[in-house]
């Protein structure tokens, strides 16, 4: 199986953990949008009754195309399953998120989830976070100097881009992506990124994960964290 296979294979193993009834929070990605399709085909033939809420404008267009229903997120007061993608998890389940931009919604919605999924290739399983670029949300106001203290650190950040333009957000911010290498206390260097001025978010997701679907060539494995 090629990796988008294994995306596909995982996206539709996750779709089972969702049962009628349920507010499902919908992450973003290429992983992701197989399982949304997945997700249309249930409600379409089994009339699966289900209310989503999503981590990106992507992802809400998605699946309102296959006639999933779609509520903003503070129109609930809970989540029941998130099910989302990520960049790298490592052996202790700690993750990086954001590759594709929507972390901050992402994370937000994580947050309100009584139980959370992540579904992955087996690419993305690592032994220690930090070859994939960890990114930091900033809002635009002043982001250069955030820019300028980050590669002060030595953390060799880059702006993410669109083209030849800044990549903007959901909520308009910006994307600095920081070419760590290794990153050796995660825990650490998350509060060092969220308490800098400017920092909204960043893609390290710590201690979240419940259950992780990684993509094998001999089928999906289901981990617990
Ligand atoms: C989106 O911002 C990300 O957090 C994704 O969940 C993550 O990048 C995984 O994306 P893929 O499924 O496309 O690899």
């Amino acid at each position: 199986m090629d990796q988008n296979e294994l995306k596909s294979l995982v996206g539709r193993a996750a779709v089972e953990y969702i049962k009628d009834g349920m507010i499902v929070g919908l992450g973003t990605g290429s992983t992701v949008r197989y399982m949304v399709d997945a997700l249309g085909e249930r409600v379409k033939n089994e009339g699966l009754s289900i209310v989503g809420v999503t981590t990106s404008n992507r992802t809400t267009k998605q699946a309102q195309s296959l006639g999933i229903t779609i509520k903003d997120i503070d129109e609930v007061d809970h989540i029941d399953l998130t099910i989302d993608g990520a960049d790298e998890i490592s052996d202790d389940f700690q993750g990086i998120k954001g590759g594709g931009g929507a972390l901050l919604w992402e994370k937000i919605v994580a947050d309100i989830s009584k139980h959370y999924m992540w579904i992955v290739d087996e690419s993305k399983m690592v032994h220690q976070l930090g070859a994939f670029p960890l990114p930091v949300e900033v809002i635009p106001f002043g982001a250069q100097h955030v820019f300028n203290k980050l590669a002060a650190k030595g953390y060799q950040p880059t702006w993410r881009m669109d083209g030849d333009q800044r990549y903007r957000t959901d909520e308009n911010d910006y994307i600095i992506d920081l070419h760590l290498g290794k990153i050796d206390d995660p825990q650490a260097m998350a509060e060092e990124l969220i308490h800098m001025v400017g920092v909204v978010e960043h893609g390290l997701f710590l201690n979240r994960v419940n259950d992780v679907i990684v993509g094998r060539q001999n089928g999906p494995e289901i981990l617990h964290a």
